[in-house]
């Protein structure tokens, strides 16, 4: 029987990561598709999560997150990326730094505070799958400019020609999933002016931030105060700690948005799993050189697929951030990128994500005349890349 409900969500199925690992599992083909490490979380943060309810750290904690992760959050953005973003008094995070159910809900939450009834969001195509969701459930709606590929770049005259009355905010994703592209100081510092003259909000995707390649630096928002002022900083422990599951993450901004984010996280969640934010706070106090390695640890995976991947017929994109890496098809197949995804899960037996489910519906016919590019995800075992670039070194 057809049902009569009215979706407030039409152009929404399935995701592409479910439906790309579902098909791996059923058949069998090694995952790179989906974005999630093969490895586990370190063997400190499995035992200060045991430890934690052992010791009956099993109730709610506080709303805003628990005070000593808040502090270890405040300390790790001051010693990162600046020291004038919070003043002197607030780097302890209490007023600035709201924990999370992983970036999802950071993100979710900031949309749900800045965007209003017929409100534009400017997004980024490729872009990240929960931004657009989250802008129409506020009753707003997107207004997409694609990256100039191949280097995925942002055409900044574009994004002043896309501004008008209803622009609300501005979506940023930097280190950028599914491109593995950076934005430069010169991006941000344009940015900056943009948001300033037309008085717009900034959300900023940066849970990649510990991942950036060849001596490459991340550029955070949390390190230009005047863009700051008007922006929501999002990260993940699920991406840094390698523990995607526990869904763990923050989102930083100044005091009023602050306030005005917590009034409605209190009532999305009220709390996040509090085992996991004693065990994450006791791991960024103690192993501060987890995150300082971190870069280099995922650039020897990239190197090493890279690498292994030199005599395929694949033409691969530059990766400078991110587990990420694109691979052009083009002399392999004429397939547009989903079904060639379905091909090589199938027939070949490795798993990718195609691009076009990033880019906006009404906009496919012609980004699949000109793109075929899929991607790959390289936090895995070196075994399983070297596997999987043998197999598809054949095609
Ligand atoms: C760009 C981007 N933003 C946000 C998220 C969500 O992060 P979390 O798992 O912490 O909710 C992801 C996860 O893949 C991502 O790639």
């Amino acid at each position: 029987m057809e049902s009569s409900f009215k979706t407030k969500l039409p152009n929404l199925g399935t995701s592409i990561f479910t439906e790309m690992s579902m098909m791996a599992s059923q058949y069998k083909a090694i995952n790179l598709s989906q974005g999630f490490p093969e490895f586990d979380v370190p063997e400190f943060l499995k035992s200060e999560i045991k430890q934690a309810i052992a010791d009956g750290k099993n109730q709610y904690c506080p709303s805003t997150g628990l005070p000593e992760l808040l502090k270890q959050i405040g300390d790790l953005i001051h010693r990162k990326y600046q020291k004038g973003v919070f003043a002197e008094d607030l780097i302890n995070g209490m007023q600035n730094v709201t924990v999370t159910s992983g970036a999802t809900e950071a993100l979710w939450v900031a949309i749900q505070t800045i965007v209003r009834s017929g409100d534009e969001v400017i997004v980024f195509d490729p872009a990240y799958d929960s931004y657009e969701p989250a802008v129409e459930l506020a009753g707003g709606s997107c207004r997409h400019i694609s990256l100039n590929a191949p280097n995925y770049s942002v055409n900044w005259d574009l994004v002043e020609q896309a501004i008008n009355n209803n622009t609300r905010a501005i979506i940023i994703n930097s280190p950028h999933n599914p491109t593995g592209t950076l934005l430069s100081k010169s991006d941000l510092d344009t940015l900056q002016k943009l948001v300033i003259k037309h008085n717009l909000y900034v959300v900023s995707d940066e849970v990649y931030e510990y991942m950036t390649f060849d001596g490459m630096r991340h550029e955070s928002v949390l390190a230009y105060p005047e863009l700051f002022k008007r922006a929501f900083v999002v990260s993940s422990f699920g991406k840094t700690f390698h523990c995607t599951g526990w869904k763990l993450g923050y989102c930083v901004a100044p005091l009023d948005l602050t306030v005005e984010f917590r009034k409605i996280h209190q009532y999305v969640t009220f709390c996040s799993f509090t085992p996991a934010q004693f065990a994450i706070a006791s791991m960024l106090k103690t192993h501060p050189n987890h995150i300082d390695e971190l870069a280099e640890y995922y650039q020897q995976k990239r190197d090493l697929l890279v690498d292994a991947l030199g005599n395929s017929r694949f033409k691969v994109l530059p990766s400078r951030g991110t587990y990420f890496l694109l691979l052009d098809y083009s002399v392999i197949s004429n397939l547009n990128d989903h079904e060639f995804c379905h091909w090589l899960t199938q027939e070949i037996g490795v798993a990718a994500i195609p691009l076009s489910p990033f880019y906006q519906t009404g906009k496919l016919a012609d980004y699949h005349k000109s793109n075929k590019v899929v991607r790959l995800c390289f936090a895995k075992n070196d075994e399983t890349l070297l596997k999987a670039a043998e197999i598809l070194c054949k095609l």
